[in-house]
């Protein structure tokens, strides 16, 4: 009998059957698809980053290189491009299986259904396994959402799946929702040539993240050539050769425009599909999530949830401080995930990255806040990189002066986000980020300066 069972190899799972090896567990972890790694590793954050990365330096080749005294003669080989982005992936997959070995995680292959608490079947191209585990653990993710009208074809509407690996630049792309996923792959392929349309719903683009910033991500954007049509919603798509007509209503005013692709980036709902849990009777809420306890048990003993199967941001480092809180919980240790210094990051150019709360979050958690800002015009390095847009911005409470939340528009904000993270963290003041000598010339000093702006006595501006 083992002592644990994962159900589904992504971050949060491969993490926790990691982790649990390690605590001593016999455990087993059951995937469905080839390889390891779940949506993240497979079809989400790493493939978008490395054709990121890879459109990023396209467009900076072809509009940046000049300033900098370089010539080039460049053109486009998307093939390659591709090629090099499933490279990535597949490194980084077969990595989890060697880790796996490593620590003597046992990888079934097949689809799990969970028969009774402690119990699983896993099917195999006809074949069945039946696990026995002191405890299961639900990390089967999410898949992405629906949207009325738009009957995902995988060609010429698709999903964030299908964005991934276009085996042409679609001359217009329409994107729905400025999301995540619509913001960077709109990015990827506006850089790579598209003419790329976003539409969304809500007066704003990157909901969730500071306001002010997320404006100026837009005008970023638009600079680069993406076009934006806010509140506003697409009402449905009719595929005519090659071609796709889109319903697009804004404000009452409908209007029919013609794209070559559609990109349905509208969220994504937790996948718990043919797992058995109707028949369980694990309780899921309004919107299909697993409900959990403190120690991440569900509603029935023994079987546990983590990541985007339960409520919270859907993101894959959320899912691993699930992962390894819930099994050290099992192991009598002190697990324990720390929601407010969970960081959020849109890696568009500039990118987007935030923790903690807003300032608007913090007025209405009952907080009077001082805010500090600092723009990365300013810094030295950022100069020196050519990157001018965006700012950092430091929220901090008027009386205590400890930090609620930073927010940061620029160059690799994704990284300098991780300072900030432990900042609150360890429930730091404005003040002791103030107070810490920065390499310079860094971009990291910008978020030094945001925090002597809250005292009003920042050094360059
Ligand atoms: P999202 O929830 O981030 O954004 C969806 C957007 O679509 C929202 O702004 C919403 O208002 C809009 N929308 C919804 N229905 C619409 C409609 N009918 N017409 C127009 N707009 C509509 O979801 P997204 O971008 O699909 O990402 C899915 C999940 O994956 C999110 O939880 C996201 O955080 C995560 N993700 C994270 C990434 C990262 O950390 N960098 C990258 C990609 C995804």
């Amino acid at each position: 009998m083992l002592d644990l069972v994962v159900i589904g190899a992504g971050p949060g799972g491969y993490v926790a059957a990691i982790r649990a090896a390690q605590l001593g567990m016999r455990v087993a972890c059951i995937e469905k698809a080839d390889a390891l790694g779940g949506t993240c590793l497979r079809i989400g954050c790493i493939p978008s980053k490395a054709l990121l990365d890879s459109s990023e330096l396209y467009r900076e080749a072809r509009e940046r290189f000049a300033a900098h005294g370089i010539r080039a003669d460049v053109s486009l080989d998307l093939s390659t491009m591709m090629r090099r982005k499933d490279q990535v992936v597949t490194g980084l997959t077969s990595g989890v299986s060697m880790l796996f070995k490593k620590n003597g995680v046992e990888h079934v292959r097949g689809s799990a259904r969970i028969e009774a608490a402690g119990v699983v079947e896993v099917v195999r191209a006809g074949s069945r396994q039946r696990l026995e585990a002191r405890h299961l653990l639900i990390a089967t993710g999410s898949a992405p959402a629906t949207l009325p009208g738009f009957d995902v074809d995988g060609t010429h509407v698709v999903t964030s799946t299908e964005a991934l690996a276009f085996d042409g630049v679609p001359s217009r792309l329409l994107v729905i929702g400025a999301g995540a996923v619509g913001l960077e792959l709109g990015s990827v392929w506006a850089r790579l040539g598209s003419d790329v349309h976003v539409v969304e719903m809500l007066d704003r683009v990157a909901a969730g993240f500071d306001a002010d910033l997320a404006t100026a991500l837009q005008r970023s954007l638009e600079r680069q050539g993406l076009t934006f049509r806010l509140s506003a919603t697409a009402k449905g798509a009719t595929v005519r050769d090659d071609r796709v007509e889109v319903t697009l209503d804004a404000g009452g005013q409908t209007s029919t425009e013609d794209f070559d692709r559609v990109l349905v980036a509208v969220g994504r709902r937790p996948f718990t599909d043919d797992l058995g849990l109707e028949a369980l009777g694990v309780a899921r809420d309004a919107r299909g999530r697993v409900e959990i306890d403190a120690r991440f048990q569900t509603s029935v003993p023994g079987i546990y949830a983590i990541g985007d199967v339960i409520r919270g941001p859907m993101l894959a480092h959320k899912a691993q401080e699930e992962g390894i809180a819930c099994v050290e919980l099992l192991a009598g240790q002190a697990g324990h995930v720390n929601y407010q210094a969970i960081p959020n990051v849109i890696y568009t150019s500039p990118e987007l990255a935030s923790v903690g709360w807003t300032d608007a979050e913090a007025r209405a958690a009952g907080h009077e806040v001082r805010i500090g800002t600092f723009p990365f015009l300013a810094n030295g390095r950022a100069r020196a990189l050519g990157e001018r847009d965006g700012r950092v911005k430091i929220v901090a409470d008027a009386r205590t002066d400890r930090v609620l939340g930073v927010h940061v528009l620029g160059p690799r904000a994704s990284e300098l986000i991780a300072e900030a993270t432990l900042a609150i963290e360890f429930s730091a003041s404005a003040e002791d980020i103030a107070r810490i000598a920065h390499a310079h010339p860094t971009l990291a000093e910008a978020v030094r300066e945001a925090a002597l702006a809250v005292d009003g006595r920042s050094i360059h501006q």
